[in-house]
This record gives structure tokens, sequence and C-alpha cells, in this order.
């Protein structure tokens, strides 16, 4: 039987040593991301792409722009996740979509992309920047929660040079780099974190 969405939250943990011969086939990873983005997102815009580091040269490099952290070269994959500041081009092509699934009407659809168009793509570019980050880091939250699932080590990194990495693989003005995930076999047991006493994080009113 497969864990619990509560043991595997309670299970996860960043992990920063892997087994470098360890590998997992492209499929795999694809598979993983697809259920990831079953995440919300602000209008389902989904204002998030991947870019899944294999190669070896590629994850020097990267490994550099990510102040030499090993896990970078060790993991099976390196995984980056980028916002999309012009998330408001998907709106057309996803609610082509719903309404081809039939999950829309073609009056409610009008009213939603007519909305849609009049708000966002006026929106201050750092209004854009927040939702996308916000909606990707809940796919990737959900990527780390069903690679655990499966068995497999994740560890976030926003410790980069967010420029360089820009610069070096190409990211287009449309895209800004938020977060890496390492995925793979961990190697040794991450350590073992606390957490805030929740009383002290919460208020109920
Ligand atoms: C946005 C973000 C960036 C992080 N960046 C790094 C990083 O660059 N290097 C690293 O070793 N850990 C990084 N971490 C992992 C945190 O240190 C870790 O989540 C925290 O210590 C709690 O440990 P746990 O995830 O094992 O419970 C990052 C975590 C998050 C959410």
């Amino acid at each position: 039987m497969s864990k619990t969405i509560s043991t595997v939250i309670k299970e996860r943990r960043s992990v920063r040593k892997y087994d470098p011969d360890f590998t997992i086939e492209r499929k795999e990873i694809l598979e993983m991301l697809e259920q990831a983005t079953l995440a919300p997102s602000t209008s389902n815009l989904q204002p998030w792409e991947f870019i899944v580091f294999l190669d070896a040269e590629e994850r020097k490099d990267l490994r550099k722009i990510a102040f030499n952290q090993e896990q970078i070269e060790t993991a099976s994959a390196v995984i980056a996740v980028l916002g999309d500041k012009e998330f408001y081009k998907n709106i057309d092509p996803v609610y082509d979509s719903m309404s081809e699934a039939g999950f829309v009407d073609e009056a409610s659809k009008a009213v939603l992309v007519g909305n849609a168009h009049k708000a966002y793509p006026y929106a201050p570019e750092e209004s854009r920047k927040n939702l996308a980050t916000f909606d990707s880091g809940l796919a990737a939250m959900q990527f780390m929660l069903i690679a655990k699932e499966r068995g497999y080590a994740t560890g976030p990194m926003g410790g980069f040079d967010k420029v360089k990495f820009a610069q070096r693989f190409n990211i287009s003005d449309r895209y800004f780099p938020i977060v890496l995930i390492t995925l793979g076999k961990e190697n040794s047991p991450a350590y073992s974190t606390t957490r805030f006493p929740i009383e002290d994080k919460v208020k109920f009113i």
C-alpha cells in the first residue's frame, strides 16, 4: 500500500547527499512533473516552466552558478522551476482547452476570458512575478511530495545566482528562475529539522 500523504509530508527532508550513480528515467520525471502541475494556479493560467538538467557538462556550470553546492552534480537530475511573467498569454489556450473538454460553456468562457484579459496584462510586473512565484511554489511543493511518495529524495535550492542562471541558460525575458530542485536517491539521511510550535504561529479570531 502506498504511504499516506501525512506520512509523505512527515518523512520528506531536504536531501543534500545523493548516490551519484543512480539514474531516473526521463519518462518518470515527466510523469512526476505532470502530476505536480495538477497544483492550483491563478485562473488556472499555470505560470510555470521547468528545465530538467540531466547533462553532466551543463550541470558543471550550474554547480558554479549555485555557489558550488555539490548536490547539483550528484543528484540524478536538477529541475529548475521558472515563473512566467506573461502568463496572461495562456488565457486563450487554457480556456479553449477547458471548453474543448466540455468543462466550461461558451457564455461563461466569454466572461472568464474577458475578465482575465482586462486584469492580468495590466497588472504591474511585480504583481505578476509574485503571482507566478506563488503558483510555481505550489507546483514545486507537489513535485517534492510526489517524488517522496515514489521513494526519491529532493532538495529545494534558492542558493544560486539568478542573473547568471538566466544568462548561461538563455532564459528569455518572459521567464525568471525561482528555485532549483535536486532529485535522486539519498546517499546518507538528511539531518532532521524542527518547527516552531504551531500555537506560536496561529491565531484564531
Ligand atoms: C526556497 C528554498 C530555498 C532553499 N535553498 C537551499 C539551498 O540553496 N541549499 C540548501 O542546501 N538548502 C536549501 N533549502 C532547504 C532548507 O534549508 C530546508 O528546507 C530547511 O532547512 C528545512 O529542512 P527540511 O526541508 O529538511 O525540513 C531551501 C529551501 C527552500 C524552501
